[in-house]
C-alpha cells in the first residue's frame, strides 16, 4: 500500500489564492494553510497538501509547471499524522479534526469540532472556505441578533460560523438524515443548542441572511424556493457551484428578483453574495 506524503509550497502571502488553486487543480481534497497571524514567516503563506507517495513527483512537477518562483518541498510524513489535524478556515477559525484542543499556535482562531461524521462540510472544501469568507466580510454587526437560514448544513460549519459569530438563531436544514444528526452533535459539542435549530425541511418565514452552498443542478432547482426565504434587503451567500457556471447561477435567481452584489472563486469553484432589493 502506498504511503502519504506531504508537498509544501512556501510563496509570497500575496499569492495566497493561486497557490491555493494550484493545489486543488491537482484534486486534492483538503489543505492546511498556515499564514503568517498561525506562523508562516512575515509576507509569506505555507500551503501543504497530502498525496500518495506514488503520485507525489507527479503532483510536483504540475506544481513546478503551474507556480513559478516558490518554494515546493516534498517531506516525509508518519502514518499517524498524514491528515492534517487542524485545518484553518477563513481568516477567524480553526477546524480541528480530532478531538484534542487546538496548540498554541492556532489560539488566535476559534476552533470548531467537526470530527467523525460523514457529512460533507469539514470545513477543507474551497466552497465551505468561500461561504465562511463572505459571512466574515459582513461587519460584526450584520449578524449580531440576525436570524441565520443555512440551506444544505451537512456537519452544521455554516450554522456554527454564523452562531459564533452573534446570530442570535439559526435554521439549518438538510435533506440528508446522516447530515441532520452530524450537524446536531455539532451544534451540541459547541454549546449552541439553544439558537441553532437543525430540520429536514425548509421554514416558510423570511430571513435577513441565508446562506446555502448546495450543487449547481439543486441551487437551479430551489431558486425559487431559496429567494423566497430572503427578506427585502436581506442577503444570500451561495457556493457549491463551477465557477463556470456562475452566469448561468445569477440568472437563475435575477428571476426570481435578486441581485448579485459580490462575486468570489476558489479552485475553479464560485460563490455569490445576492440581495434583495427592498420595493420602493
Ligand atoms: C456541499 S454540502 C455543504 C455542507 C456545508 N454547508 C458546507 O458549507 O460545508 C451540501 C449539503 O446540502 C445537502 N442538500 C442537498 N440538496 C438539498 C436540498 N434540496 N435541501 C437541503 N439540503 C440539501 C446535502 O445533503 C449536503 O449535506
Amino acid at each position: 500500500m502506498s504511503s502519504i506524503v506531504a508537498i509544501v509550497i512556501e510563496g509570497p502571502s500575496a499569492r495566497r489564492e493561486e497557490l491555493e488553486e494550484a493545489a486543488y487543480a491537482l484534486g486534492v481534497q483538503g489543505l492546511e494553510i498556515v499564514d503568517e497571524d498561525v506562523g508562516a514567516p512575515r509576507g509569506r503563506v505555507v500551503v501543504r497538501l497530502w498525496v500518495p507517495s506514488g503520485d507525489a513527483r507527479r503532483a510536483e512537477r504540475r506544481l513546478r509547471s503551474a507556480l513559478s518562483s516558490v518554494s515546493i518541498v516534498i517531506e516525509e510524513v508518519a502514518p499517524m499524522t498524514s491528515a492534517p489535524r487542524h485545518v484553518p478556515l477563513g481568516r477567524g477559525f480553526v477546524v480541528v479534526t480530532d478531538a484534542g484542543e487546538p496548540g498554541a499556535r492556532w489560539r488566535a482562531r476559534t476552533a470548531l469540532h467537526l470530527a467523525g461524521s460523514e457529512a460533507f462540510g469539514d470545513g477543507a472544501h474551497p466552497t465551505t472556505a468561500l461561504c465562511v469568507a463572505a459571512i466574515e466580510r459582513w461587519p460584526a454587526r450584520a449578524l449580531r441578533r440576525a436570524s441565520v437560514l443555512d440551506v444544505g448544513t451537512g456537519t452544521g460549519v455554516l450554522a456554527i460560523v454564523c452562531a459564533l459569530r452573534g446570530a442570535s438563531r439559526v435554521i439549518a436544514t438538510d435533506v440528508d438524515p446522516l447530515a441532520r444528526r452530524a450537524a446536531r452533535e455539532a451544534v451540541r459539542r459547541h454549546g449552541l443548542g439553544d439558537r441553532v435549530i437543525v430540520r429536514a425541511g425548509m421554514p416558510r418565514e423570511r430571513f435577513p441572511i441565508v446562506v446555502a452552498n448546495l450543487y449547481r443542478d439543486v441551487l437551479i432547482a430551489e431558486a425559487r424556493g431559496l429567494a423566497a426565504r430572503v427578506a427585502p434587503g436581506g442577503r444570500l451567500v451561495i457556493s457549491g457551484f463551477a465557477a463556470s457556471s456562475s452566469r448561468e447561477i445569477t440568472g437563475a435567481f435575477a428571476t426570481h428578483g435578486l441581485r448579485v452584489v459580490a462575486r468570489s472563486r476558489r479552485g475553479g469553484w464560485g460563490c455569490q453574495e445576492l440581495t434583495r432589493d427592498p420595493a420602493p
